[in-house]
C-alpha cells in the first residue's frame, strides 16, 4: 500500500491505496467524488478527466501516487459558496448535454482552456474538447456554450439562446 495525500477542491485529503491505483479510482472509490466517469479506462473518453495542478488529464492514466502532493479540482469543486461556474450555467442555458456522461470532462477540459485562453476562437475550443469524446450532441451546443461562458468570465455582457 502507498499512502497519497492531494489536495482536492481545496481540501487535503489521504487515502492508502495499492500502488496501481489510478487516480481515477481514489477519486470515485476513496473519496466519492463520482463525478469524474469511468468510460474507457484506457484514454480514450475523456469522460475521467480532471485539473491536476492546472492542466486537463485522464484521470484514468495517472497513478494515484502520482498525484501526490498535487492539486486537483473536480467538477465537484467547480461551484463555489454555492455558485455555479459561469461554464455550468451556460451548459445548462444551452441545454449543451443529452445524457450528460461526458459533461463533467467537458467542462473542465473548457475550465482549463479559458483559464489559459479567455478569448478562444472555435479552433481552439475544438481543440481544446479533442480528448473528449461524447456520443450524444454533435458538440455544437458545447461550443455555443463555452463561447458564452468565455464572454461571461471577461465581464462582456450577453444574449444567452435558449
Ligand atoms: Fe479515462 Fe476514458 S475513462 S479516458
Ligand atoms: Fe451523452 Fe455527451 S451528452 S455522451
Amino acid at each position: 500500500m502507498v499512502t497519497v495525500t492531494i489536495n482536492v477542491n481545496g481540501e487535503n485529503r489521504t487515502a492508502s491505496v495499492s500502488p496501481e491505483t489510478t487516480l481515477l479510482r481514489l477519486l470515485r472509490e476513496n473519496f466519492l467524488l463520482t463525478g469524474s466517469k469511468l468510460g474507457c479506462d484506457v484514454g480514450d473518453c475523456g469522460a475521467c478527466t480532471v485539473i491536476v495542478d492546472g492542466k486537463p488529464i485522464n484521470s484514468c492514466l495517472m497513478l494515484a501516487a502520482q498525484a501526490d502532493g498535487r492539486e486537483v479540482l473536480t467538477i465537484e469543486g467547480l461551484a463555489s459558496m454555492n455558485r455555479v461556474h459561469p461554464l455550468q450555467k451556460a451548459f445548462e442555458d444551452c441545454a449543451s448535454l443529452q445524457c450528460g456522461f461526458c459533461g463533467p470532462g467537458v467542462i473542465l477540459s473548457a475550465k482549463a482552456l479559458l483559464d489559459e485562453v479567455p478569448d478562444p476562437s472555435v479552433a481552439q475550443i475544438r481543440d481544446a474538447l479533442g480528448g473528449n469524446l461524447c456520443r450524444c450532441t454533435g458538440y455544437v451546443k458545447m461550443i455555443e456554450a463555452i463561447q458564452i461562458a468565455a464572454r461571461d468570465m471577461r465581464g462582456e455582457t450577453q444574449e444567452v439562446n435558449r
